[in-house]
């Protein structure tokens, strides 16, 4: 059983793959977090807990007599603000009086075998083969009259433990909650621990950095309206000493796509505590009596081996447990994507032309980018019609999708629906549909203003224009762009006191509008984009399958994005191309091999016209399209070791191994070369026993040989050059 209530201690105790979680409700009502870490066999774990009487550190004044307790020293599972805690807490809510005091007191529990879906957010789920159980612990606010439900879900054969709570109003006036964490994880001791947290720009997303968690509060946060290029939901707490093979640590992502928080509080000796949820800033939520609010998912993974095993049950659950629909198990087919060959200067005999050599070289499918509707010659205006422009498309969308399908290849277009510009009949008809503030000036950025997608008539009027491009032409693919962040995040039909609300509500109506899509074309694959990997976020994962990692597509730079996103996402879900060299964006000039040998490690595909290439480009072209289809499986649903971080060397390695051992395939790249170069890679995640032959060189070697003495990969290479090593189980 994953869940146990040990009635006389009252003590949860929740068991997940191989971690253990502990929780008490204490005498005075308070659920106190007793532990999480590797299995441990007891369950009564109180005697961890130190009681000091320490000046400064409030106790309730309750019938309950142990006086050193204090919610401000003791690690607590939920905790709340201006009652005793001065940490960084999970929950406050502003009652009838207009306090934000708020305490949460035990009232009930529940087991509930398999996992419930959250209202209106995406969630990780369970297929028909996944054991897990969820505890619902109910507190209660006496004085407010409001209810917080934690939920627990523990993945029998996964350390995954997923997390959020659900508010119901139960007294009979309005509140307005301002805090609401989706998860606080409290660690009684403070031994010296790292942050880890993926960082960025644009053009420069999830870039690695670890650091010592300092005293005070470290906050990596959003209040763009979207995850952001800038700081990704995710967060790791491990031991100083830990490595990618070994120690203690704790990953945590948020499945979500608006403002999100984690913060990590250092408190003197006594405590370090992290929190994870909507971002409080900028956010209050009217709950009215009888109604409830549920918070986004927080997914929580534990490892006691280190920050690769992290990463890889990361990977596996998104893989399984996220990901849906018809593209989950099905391959995904190789694209060529016209952006950054023709930028808007297109039309359809130029398209049908890159389409028709890529479709001779093997690739499989013609995505058009932005540009393709009225309006549209550069970044100036169009978004928001999404007429097509039948200047450039001379047949329409359906005739040129024919043309297209002739050649034997499936065809993609480009949408970035959420936007709208001014120079258009949407705009003109419906100025009020935009996010705004009143009279204030309404701030563009790349010449377009946000859609108020909080209301249920705009995301009609969406799913309407979308349906009716998809209904009348052959359309498999939408690459679901996203290019610029919330301003002015206003809405013109709430009323002041639920003008906060909107950050949020925009993205409660991004996911109904996209669960609409998925349901109504369950064959149609979604790419998620934003400026390249601007909302590379779990909960868009859940709508599309793969993500446009970033619009920087410079070998060498992508070695550090696509490692960085390697931390909690997994290759299948990382797109990545090959595009023209020098890089259009760093200028930087590299070998159309080592484009796409970085490209190959995530969902791979082509962003130039091959038309223009030499010979020898075009038969490795031809290469890498074969390499795509036999290495599909190790690489989508392979376990992934980081080997050689492009952080901390001048050359990087990174090795994938199939399900049961008999394949791996190692990437290897140089990023500045050395004089008299020695490389030696030591592979991970292989069968010791089992002998793999280099399919390239046809020498065999031992996984232990492989592991322990490596692999001499000795050559000079010159700066950004690149090897993959292919290895295949002798039998
Ligand atoms: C964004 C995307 C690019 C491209 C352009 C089109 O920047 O990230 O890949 O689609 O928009 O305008």
């Amino acid at each position: 059983m994953a869940i146990r209530f040990i009635e006389d201690k009252k003590i949860f105790r929740l068991d997940a793959g191989n971690s253990t979680y502990v929780m008490q409700v204490r005498e005075n009502g308070y659920l106190q977090h007793l532990y999480y870490g590797a299995s441990v066999r007891d369950d009564d774990l109180e005697y961890i807990i130190t009681y000091l009487m320490c000046p400064f550190h409030p106790k309730a004044y309750d019938s309950w007599n142990n006086k050193a307790f204090s919610t401000d020293i003791q690690p607590m599972e939920y905790p709340v603000n201006g009652t005793g805690d001065f940490r960084t807490s999970a929950f406050s809510v502003n009652s009838v009086c207009g306090s934000n005091a708020t305490e949460l007191k035990y009232d009930s529990y529940r087991i509930i075998d398999g996992k419930p879906a959250l209202e209106g957010l995406p969630a990780t789920y369970l297929n028909e083969d996944d054991k897990a159980q969820t505890l619902e612990i109910t507190m209660v606010d006496q004085f407010s009259g409001v209810k917080v439900k934690l939920y627990y879900t523990a993945f029998e054969s996964l350390n995954v433990i997923t997390r959020h709570c659900v508010v119901e109003n139960c007294g009979n006036e309005s509140v307005f909650i301002n805090r609401v964490m989706s998860m606080c994880l409290d660690f009684n001791r403070v031994e010296d621990y790292d942050i880890i947290h993926l960082w960025g720009k644009w053009a420069k997303e999830r870039q690695l950095e670890r650091v010592r968690a300092p005293h005070g509060i470290t906050n990596i946060s959003s209040k763009r309206g979207s995850s952001s290029h800038y700081h990704n939901p995710f967060i790791a707490l491990c031991d100083h000493e830990a490595t990618e093979d070994s120690g203690n640590v704790y990953g945590v992502n948020l499945v979500y796509s608006g403002n999100f928080a984690a913060e990590v509080e250092v408190q003197a000796e006594e405590s370090m505590r992290l929190i994870m949820g909507i971002n409080p800033v900028d956010f209050s939520w009217k709950l009215e009596a009888g109604e409830s609010f549920t918070s986004p998912e927080a997914v929580m993974v534990y490892s006691a081996n280190g920050i690769g095993e992290m990463s890889r049950t990361f990977h596996k659950l998104y893989n399984r447990n996220l990901c849906r629909g018809y593209w989950k198990d099905n391959k995904r087919p190789i694209l060529i994507n016209n952006w950054e060959a023709t930028y808007f200067d297109f039309d359809d005999d130029k398209l049908e032309k890159i389409a028709k050599g890529a479709s001779e070289l093997g690739i499989e499918m013609l995505v058009m980018d932005d540009g393709w509707f009225t309006n549209r010659l550069g970044e100036f205006g169009g978004l928001g019609d999404w007429e097509v422009d039948t200047t450039k498309l001379k047949e329409g969308l359906s005739g040129l999708c024919k043309r297209i399908n002739a050649l034997g290849m499936k065809f993609g277009i480009w949408f970035e629906p959420e936007m709208v510009a001014s120079n258009t009949k949407l705009y003109a008809e419906h100025p009020d549909w935009v996010l705004h503030v009143g009279d204030r000036t309404r701030n563009l950025d790349r010449n377009q203003m946000v859609l108020d997608l909080s209301r249920k008539e705009v995301q009609d009027y969406l799913f309407g224009r979308i349906s009716d491009i998809l209904d009348h032409a052959n359309i498999s693919y939408i690459k679901w762009d996203f290019n610029r962040n919330l301003t002015e995040a206003g809405s013109a039909i709430l009323p002041r006191d639920r003008q906060l609300e909107v950050f949020h509500r925009y993205v409660l109506g991004l996911y109904a509008l996209l669960e609409r899509l998925h349901n109504a074309y369950p064959m149609l694959l979604l790419e998620g984009c934003s400026g390249g990997g601007g909302r590379f976020d779990p909960a868009m994962l859940y709508y599309s399958p793969q993500i446009w990692t970033s619009d920087n597509t410079d070998a060498l730079d992508r070695c550090k994005i696509q490692y960085g996103s390697s931390l909690c996402y997994p290759a299948s879900m990382t797109s990545a191309h090959v595009s023209a060299s020098p890089c259009h964006q760093t200028h930087r000039a590299s070998s159309f091999e080592t484009r796409g040998n970085v490209a190959m490690a995530g969902s791979f595909g082509y962003e130039l016209d091959l038309n223009l290439l030499c010979d020898e480009e075009k038969a490795l072209v031809k290469k890498q399209v074969q390499q795509y289809h036999d290495f599909y499986n190790c690489i989508h649903y392979g376990d992934y070791y980081r080997l050689v971080s492009p952080f901390d060397n001048e050359y990087c390695a990174w090795n994938f191994v199939s399900e049961n051992k008999d394949e791996a395939i190692l990437i290897f790249v140089v990023m500045r070369d050395r004089i008299f170069p020695r490389y030696f890679v030591k592979l991970k995640g292989l069968d010791p026993a089992k002998k793999y032959r280099d399919v390239n060189s046809g020498k065999e070697y031992y996984g232990d040989t492989l592991m322990n003495c490596g692999l001499n990969l000795t050559k000079v290479y010159g700066d950004l050059g690149s090897v993959i090593v292919h290895l295949k189980e002798v039998k």
